[in-house]
């Protein structure tokens, strides 16, 4: 039976992406560097550095690590004007009736997110009371696709991996829930997210009744 859901957070909980591109292309413009939203895709569910050794790629450039640090750090104080200033009505569509759904029926909620203002940014929506863990890019060595955020959620909530259902936007997530071991929800374009168990638009088409459903299913 599945005993818990693991969120992932930008994309999938709240549309963040729009702030992290923002921070992003001013950077990468800093840099002569031009970055465009289809460029910003392959940062999805990837860590802040990686994400900043793409950005190099696309621009044919490399820096010293120390260099890099510092870019990240930049980033991150200008991606942080706009989350500060996050409420609620940034929280995607379903999503909120969904956890309440989940609560009601006892099933566990965890996150499972590459960023390290994950706490932040659930603060800021009011959505914090609903996880009973939380795992996210300060408790994580290996980023997605790796398994390992996914693996310690079902460790911190003690429940075993197949009795797990992932929530990810991203493909980099996607391979991370699979690799794991665990079932998996893709929240966006089936074309994209192709190697998941079934894809939804957003939290609207979610029910407690399709979550088991999946099971009979796998
Ligand atoms: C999420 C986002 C990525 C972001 C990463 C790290 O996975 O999808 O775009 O790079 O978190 O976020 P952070 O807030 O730590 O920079
Ligand atoms: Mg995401």
């Amino acid at each position: 039976t599945i005993k818990a859901c693991l969120f992932d957070l930008d994309g999938v909980l709240v549309d963040t992406a729009i702030y992290h591109f923002k921070a992003w292309r001013q950077l990468a413009q800093s840099l002569g560097i031009d970055f465009t939203e289809h460029d910003n895709e392959r940062l999805k569910g990837v860590s802040r550095v990686r994400s900043l050794e793409i950005i190099l790629e696309i621009g044919g450039q490399t820096l010293p690590q120390e260099q890099m640090l510092a870019l990240c750090e930049q980033k991150n104080t200008e991606y942080l004007v706009d989350v500060s200033k996050m409420t609620p009505e940034e929280i995607l569509p379903g999503v909120e009736d969904f956890l309440k759904a989940l609560k009601a029926e006892g099933i566990k909620i965890a996150l499972g997110s590459a960023s390290k203002n994950a706490q932040l940014i659930l603060e800021r929506t009011n959505l914090l009371p609903y996880f009973d863990a939380i795992i996210d890019g300060r408790h994580v060595v290996n980023g997605k696709p790796h398994p390992e955020v996914f693996l310690k959620g079902a460790e911190a909530l003690g429940v075993k991996p197949e009795e797990c259902v992932v929530f990810e936007d991203a493909v980099a997530g996607v391979e991370s829930a699979k690799n794991a071991g665990m079932l998996c929800v893709g929240v966006g374009q089936p074309e994209v997210l192709t190697q998941t168990d079934i894809v939804v638009k957003d939290m609207t088409e979610m029910t407690v009744e399709r979550l088991h459903a999946l099971q009979q299913k796998a």
